[in-house]
Formats: structure tokens, sequence, C-alpha cells
């Protein structure tokens, strides 16, 4: 008879254990913006895993690279009642009503990496990395390698209106300023994929004596720059030696042309925006510890002399 009682009591327990942690495990809605790029890909995959390390329930929603399908995502987390929501913004205007209802529904949202140009009041915090800063690198670091030889660039933009193609933009361009010998011949959106990239950079050779007046690429994302590769090469010339090839993410693949000799230098951008924004919402929800508005995080410059396939043996694994 005790040893039934003693058995009863131990299976409430673990029932009220079980039930205790079931209650306090969080709900996040996660609004990713599609899989235009590797780098993309990485952010999906370690978003997940820090999720299923700290035992929260992820709710996942791609957007299939349309506004429209974040903000029809966004309402369904909210009308499920989520604990926070995390979006990365496709692009940085039409955020202001969907944001409102968060904050009525007292739904604290984080954005990741991209930002948006809503009141602060709207979301917590952005996590992501200084995009202005990232552009003046590679602008700067383009100016260190051709001193004073005339250059004629080419731009491949980011998605039209994102605040990485925005800052980016700007970025580079402040990091060139000063050199007159330095000069954006033309400028186009790639949308960040291959692809895009690849057909944006033929149009740039054809109009440009068949790539003959370029000397340097600059891609705001690797991805495009790959794709870009590609047509350099289709056109007869050496990426990386003719043509200059300087672009943003530090993706494996990059590091594969780099080993080759095929492109010059990228700009770190993590892929783990996830975990400073877990870490910030653990903090706010237990704590009501409000974060800092931006949490940002690092960048670094990586060239051919940083051993590219080393990197590119370290990153291959990471879901890239
Ligand atoms: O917002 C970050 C950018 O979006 C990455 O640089 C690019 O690859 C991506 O798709």
């Amino acid at each position: 008879m005790k040893l039934v009682r003693a058995l009863a009591s131990a299976t409430a327990l673990a029932v009220t254990i079980f039930a205790a942690s079931q209650a306090s495990a969080l709900t996040v809605g996660f609004s990713q913006i599609g899989s235009e790029s590797g780098w993309r890909a990485a952010e999906t995959t370690v978003t997940k895993q820090e999720a299923e390390k700290r035992g929260i329930d992820l709710k996942f929603a791609d957007a299939q690279q349309k506004q429209e399908n974040q903000i029809k995502a966004l309402r369904s987390f909210i009308a499920q009642g989520v604990d926070a929501i995390f979006v990365a913004p496709v692009v940085a205007t039409g955020w202001d009503d969907v944001l409102g209802e968060a904050k009525d529904a007292g739904i604290p949202v984080l954005l990741l990496d991209r930002t948006v140009d809503s009141d602060k009041s709207l979301y917590l915090t952005a996590v992501t990395s200084d995009l202005v800063h990232e552009g003046n690198v590679a602008g700067k670091w383009l100016a260190d390698t051709v001193k004073d030889k005339d250059c004629n660039i080419v731009e491949l933009q980011g998605t039209t209106g994102s605040s990485p193609a925005i800052d980016r933009k700007k970025g580079f361009e402040q990091g060139i300023e000063g050199h007159a010998n330095l000069k954006i011949i033309r400028s186009q959106t790639g949308d960040f994929t291959r692809t895009k990239g690849k057909e944006v950079m033929e149009s740039f050779l054809k109009a440009e004596n068949g790539g003959k007046n370029i000397c340097a690429l600059y891609a705001h994302n690797d991805d495009m720059a790959v794709g870009a590769i590609e047509a350099i090469k289709e056109a007869g010339l050496k990426p990386g030696t003719d043509i200059l090839v300087v672009s943003i993410d530090a993706v494996p693949d990059i590091f594969k042309a780099m080993a080759a000799g095929e492109a010059n230098a990228t700009v770190e951008l993590t892929p783990n925006m996830a975990g400073p924004a877990f870490d910030a919402l653990d903090a706010y929800l237990k704590d009501k510890k409000e974060p800092p508005k931006w949490i940002q995080t690092e960048s670094k410059l990586y060239t051919a002399s940083d051993d590219p396939m080393k990197v590119y043996e370290l990153k291959k694994g990471l879901g890239y």
C-alpha cells in the first residue's frame, strides 16, 4: 500500500514538473524573408538551432521574398498569441500598422539583420550589423588596393528598398570618397541572388566594352558576386585579376573563389542574429530589462591573404 502511495505521489510530482516546464516554454514566431542567399539559409539554420538549444517552440514562416507574406505571418502570430515575434524585414518601409498591432497585443517584436524606418517604440530591439560600416570597409579596401590607378566600378545592389541595399551603397560611397580616380559607372539591383547577379553582370560587361572598361565589382552580397564571377569568366576575363571583386557576407563559396584567385575581399556578416535576440528577449521577459534599441554584431574583413581554404573548411558545415 505504501509503495502504491509513493508511486502515485511520484507520478503526480512528475506531472506537475512536466506541466510547469510546458507552461514556461516560450513560443516565438519567426518571419524569415526567404532563401535568396547562402547567408540567409545559414541564418535560418542557426535560428532553429538556437531555439532548440533553449527549448523554445519556434514557429517558422518563409515569406518567399514578399512583404505581404511577412505581414500575414505577423498577423497570424499575433492571433495565435505567441510570446514574441522575430522578423527579418525584406524592405524598410510599410511596417507601422502591423508593428502597432503587435504592440497593442503586448507582443514584443525583435528585428533580425535588417532595420525598418518605423518608430523605435514599435519594436523591442534590432539585432543587426552596422550595414553602412560594411560598405565603408569594402570601399576603403578597394581604395587602398588600387591606390592612384583609375578604376571604374560596377555595383550590384541588394533588394531595392531593403536596409542593407540602402546602407551598403551609402557606406561604400563614403569609403571611396575623396578618391577621384575611383568612379561607380554602373549600379543596378541583383536582388541578392546568384542568378540575378550573373544576369546583371552580363549586361554590365556588354555595355562596357566586353568588360575592358571595368576595373572592379562591388556586390552587396557574396551570392551576387559568385554569379557575377561566372559572367566575367564567360566573357573571357579573369575575375580577381582583370576585374577585382569585393563583396559582403563571407559565405563559404566566396572563400573557394578567393582560394582560386577569382575574388579578392569580403566583409563578414554573422548568421547568428538569433542568439543575441533570444538572450535579450529572455532578460526582458524575466526581469523586464529593456535591451538597447540596437544590438550590433561584428563585421570583419577577409582578403585572399587570410588562408581562404582554411576558412572555407571551417564554414562549410555551418548551414550555408
Ligand atoms: O540582410 C542581410 C543580407 O540579406 C545578406 O547580406 C544577404 O545575403 C541577404 O540575403
